[in-house]
């Protein structure tokens, strides 16, 4: 069924300052700006930017009216991912299909016209406030309809596709999640990490990856479990004030020149634990880059039976401990980077602390 899911066609932000977040993601991230919609454009009520790397489409909407409900969605959460959206072969089918198995229709099968032609787009709601809208493409050339082309490039930093997005949701509600992606999307059970993989002395959470069969939509579910202190998934719940998403993984064929580039561009990454490389080769073992330009660069590696990957974390990119990007290189290994999980739930805890929600 999961074949009817092609890939992940974009993932839409609600901020507060659309403009001034594109420039952020533009200059920091390096993508380019690739389409507008907003009072120019005749869409008087929403204005949202459409950023570009490869693969990956970032939509940045602002509601600019004081009487848009979208105010209140941004009041509650605060700048964050409102929509995970597929492109999909046969969108009835799909929709169709999510309905029936139970999910919450957000808006039925719709088509979206302009000068260029049309699209078709359905939209269910998901866990917390996310919603998954599903769009049907034919040979629509733009973004989406009633988006104006308008381009100012950024400087890309070898980001190339969307490699998994993170839900966190409450206390024992994974499961119920897993089971909702495997009935209405035919995402299956691909990973499960328990807490004793995921855990030190204070915290602990729990994760099931989702994903579709030919791996290229992949959905860790995290929930968090009980430790002597408060879990960073407790901490992202009250800051979110509702399940959302944690964070996006964006993936690199050159995790040296990625990481490196955005460190130029002044991306703030979670530091690497003190030690952590006085002992992360004898776990990994031989990996094609240069070790001391991963260690000086603080990138961190894992491996598994099928290779290793190599991963980096931002800090969460607003305020509020809510959202933040991952960047991740895999050569050959599909999982998520579970013996970091340690090393860096130790910086996480680290900052929880700072930010006194420990
Ligand atoms: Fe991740």
């Amino acid at each position: 069924m999961s074949q009817s899911l092609k890939r992940i066609h974009h993932v839409e932000f609600v901020v507060g300052n659309a403009k001034q977040a594109a420039f952020f993601y533009r200059k920091g991230f390096g993508f380019d700006q690739v389409a507008y919609r907003g009072p120019e454009t005749g869409c008087p009520d929403r204005v949202s930017y459409v950023l570009k790397q490869e693969d990956v489409f970032l939509v940045l909407t602002t509601p600019p009216r004081h009487d848009d409900p979208l105010n209140t969605w941004l009041a509650l959460h605060g700048d964050g991912v409102r929509d995970v959206a597929f492109e999909v072969t046969d969108l009835d089918e799909t929709y169709g299909r999510a309905v029936a198995a139970g999910a919450v229709s957000h808006s039925d099968p719709a088509e979206l016209s302009d000068e260029q032609g049309s699209v078709s787009v359905a939209v269910i709601k998901a866990y917390g406030e996310v919603l998954h809208s599903f769009v049907k493409r034919g040979n629509y050339p733009g973004f989406l309809p009633g988006f104006e082309l308008r381009r100012l490039p950024g400087t890309p930093v070898g980001i190339n596709c969307i490699d998994h997005i993170v839900a966190n949701v409450e206390d024992r509600q994974m499961d119920r999640w897993v089971k909702w992606y495997d009935d209405t999307l035919g995402l299956s059970r691909f990973v499960s990490y328990d807490d004793k993989d995921i855990s030190t002395e204070f915290t602990a959470l729990r994760s099931t990856v989702v994903a579709s069969g030919d791996l290229n939509i992949k959905f860790p579910i995290n929930e968090p479990a009980d430790g002597r202190k408060k879990s960073q998934i407790q901490e992202y719940i009250e800051a979110n004030l509702a399940p959302g998403v944690q964070h996006l993984a964006l993936k690199t064929d050159n995790i040296l020149e990625t990481i490196a580039k955005l460190r130029a561009n002044g991306v703030d990454f979670l530091p690497v634990p003190d030690g952590y490389y006085d002992t992360v080769w004898d776990r990994v073992g031989e990996v094609a880059e240069d070790r001391d330009e991963v260690r000086r660069l603080g990138i961190l590696v894992d491996h598994d039976d099928d290779g290793y990957l190599l991963q980096l974390f931002t800090r969460p990119l607003q305020d509020r401990p809510t959202f933040s990007i991952e960047i991740i290189q895999r050569a050959g290994s599909e999982s998520f980077g579970k013996g970091n999980f340690k090393a860096l739930f130790v910086t996480i805890e680290q900052e929880q602390a700072l930010r006194g929600n420990l």
